[in-house]
């Protein structure tokens, strides 16, 4: 993740009255990644904007809430939740309320709320403050590869009688690498503005719509539902063209032309958008083009989260929580982002608050009837991009069983593409929709890779979809993608497609997928040849039924629609 988290402000004035010290212990401590080097102290004058994340009241009930809506087997499937039940479930308790903010009044510090629930408030104070506060050393760090830098300690403490009422403090213990977009294999050049044919005769080499299409059955008739709305997570200034997509449409989908998408900003976020391209980010454009270019006429919508993020996560908490303040937030997400687990929360099990309040906020967001889908990374079993490591690296937030991992699939007929991440979290455990499915499998591979992986981990991805040769169009030229940033938004596309058939029929949206996916194995191309090799090893072989490259396979249009409209 780039980190953009560190806010300057003109100093502030010094803090009046001494406060009563509490007694404090550790709340969080970590080891330094391998992949930041430490600058020196910092500035103690510098200004911090820090948030703390309030216990959440009842976060298993939230998880029995969804899984309840989500369940194929649920009388309750797709009764999902209104905002208001999911912040009685989200919000701390008054208790919990009031002693934090009676410490942090103690200390002479103002907060504001940041999140619909209440669950993340926000305040800013100088950093010899924040030390003072959390027993803290805060400390500049630069990630060796990219020299962004940050300001983190290794080491917080909280007052004795609050560490049961405060999850977690950022900027704090994390630390992370946000990957940057897709590969570009091969520039194609201008864009023939002469119509295309695209036969899935070149599938092989190019793959466009009209591949995915004959690959899936994905139908090319107009959705028509106008709530349907299939939104697409902007990060680091990728920003997507309407002029880009216009030649995209215009050269491959000409039969639906006219397909468009809105803006929603966030955090500062903004959405420049100059003719011809000028400027355009090829992961946003890739995400826009292979949404409105798959899922014909369904509304869509780029969420572009600026820099000016606090939420230690690259705005990744904050988009939840900006679609969770929503009254109708889409149906359907898409997230072609994502970094290492290690990097983002630290190996030892019970520092681990920062992934686990996001994934709370992805429980509440699945509540509401949203379809989170991820890119599953592009390192193989290495990590989000490919490096060198000596256990295999799972992808964050691909830990979070309440989200879909989408890893990629190459050629026709498809083979496992070698650079999809897959694996077993280091934090969060096998979820219990994937229970026998992963069982199976890790019985059909003996010991291969024993001790590289947690075998009892939440495994991914969950699903897959074509990743390779993909064909965009970015600042008006053509060009050949790959990456697992291809699958997840072709996936997110089928699914709006198929919410707007339930939407039609008076169902609601599909919203958390994963029970109904692995309970419909039978809706999936089994994708059964190939690996994704990293760390000195071949990684994980791709076999019959779920497996950690793949997952239970590519979609079958038409055995997922049916499946999902037999459902109430
Ligand atoms: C420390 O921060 C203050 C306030 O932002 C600034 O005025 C000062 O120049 C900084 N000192 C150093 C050594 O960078
Ligand atoms: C887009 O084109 C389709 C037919 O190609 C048409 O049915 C639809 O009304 C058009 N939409 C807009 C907004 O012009
Ligand atoms: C796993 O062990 C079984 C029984 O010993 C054997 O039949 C099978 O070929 C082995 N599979 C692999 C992938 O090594």
């Amino acid at each position: 993740m780039v980190f953009r988290s560190l806010v300057l402000f003109a100093l502030l004035a010094a803090v009046a009255a001494a406060p009563a010290q509490r007694q404090k212990a550790v709340h969080e401590r970590k080891i330094l990644p391998s992949s930041f080097s430490r600058v020196g102290a910092a500035n103690s004058t510098q200004a911090l904007t820090m948030r703390l994340g309030l216990k959440n009241k009842d976060t298993a009930g939230l998880i029995d809430a969804l899984m309840r809506v989500s369940d194929p087997a649920s009388e309750f499937f797709g009764q999902h939740l209104s905002q208001a039940e999911v912040n009685a479930f989200l919000g701390p308790t008054p208790e919990t309320k009031s002693a934090v903010n009676a410490w942090l009044a103690e200390n002479g510090i103002k907060t504001k709320t940041v999140s619909p629930a209440g669950d993340w408030i926000e305040f800013t104070l100088p950093v010899k403050q924040a030390n003072e506060l959390f027993d803290a050393d805060f400390t500049v760090f630069k990630h060796n590869a990219d020299g962004s830098e940050a300001v983190r300690t290794l080491q917080y403490s909280l007052p004795v009688d609050l560490q049961d009422k405060i999850a977690v403090l950022s900027p704090g213990v994390s630390f992370g690498a946000m990957s940057k977009g897709p590969k570009v294999k091969r520039q194609l050049g201008k864009v023939s503005l002469a119509k295309r044919q695209s036969v899935p005769a070149g599938c092989d080499t190019t793959i466009t719509p009209a591949c995915l299409q004959a690959l899936y059955g994905i139908p090319t008739t107009r959705a028509t539902q106008a709530t349907n709305v299939l939104g697409v997570a902007g990060f680091i200034n990728q920003w997507a063209s309407h002029s880009d997509l216009s030649q995209f449409l215009n050269s491959l989908r000409p039969d639906a032309a006219n397909g468009t998408f809105t803006v929603q900003t966030l955090d500062g976020g903004v959405n420049v958008d100059l003719p011809g391209g000028i400027l355009a980010g090829i992961e946003a454009d890739l995400d826009i083009q292979y949404t409105v270019g798959v899922a014909t006429a369904v509304k869509n919508v780029f969420i572009s989260a600026g820099t000016f993020n606090n939420d230690d996560l690259s705005g990744f908490l904050d988009m939840i929580n900006f679609l969770l303040g929503q009254s109708a937030p889409p149906q359907v997400l898409t997230t072609s982002y994502g970094a290492n687990e290690a990097d983002v929360s630290p190996a030892m099990a019970q520092y681990v608050a920062l992934s686990k309040q996001l994934c709370t906020a992805y429980t509440a967001l699945g509540a509401r009837g949203t379809s989170i889908l991820f890119a599953s990374g592009d390192g193989g079993v290495s990590g989000s991009q490919s490096q060198t490591c000596t256990t295999f690296q799972p992808t964050f937030p691909a830990g979070c069983p309440f989200i879909t991992m989408v890893g990629a699939t190459t050629g026709v007929p498809e083979t496992s593409a070698t650079f999809s991440s897959g694996g077993f979290s280091n934090i969060f455990s096998r979820a219990s929709f994937q229970d026998a499915a992963v069982s199976a499998y890790l019985a059909s591979i003996n010991d291969t890779n024993a001790g590289l992986f947690n075998p009892n981990g939440r495994a991914f991805p969950d699903v897959a979809a074509m990743g390779d040769n993909v064909e965009v169009v970015n600042s008006a030229l053509a060009e050949l993608v790959a990456g697992t940033s291809c699958s997840s938004p072709i996936f997110a596309s089928i699914i709006s497609l198929i919410n707007d058939r339930r939407i039609a029929a008076g169902k609601s949206s599909l919203g958390f997928l994963n029970p109904f996916l692995y309970a419909n194995p039978q809706a999936f191309n089994d994708i059964t040849t190939g690996s994704n090799p990293g760390c000195g090893t071949n990684g994980f072989p791709a076999k019959a039924g779920w497996d950690p490259v793949t997952g239970l396979g590519t979609p079958k249009f038409s055995a997922l629609l049916s499946a999902a409209m037999a459902l109430p």
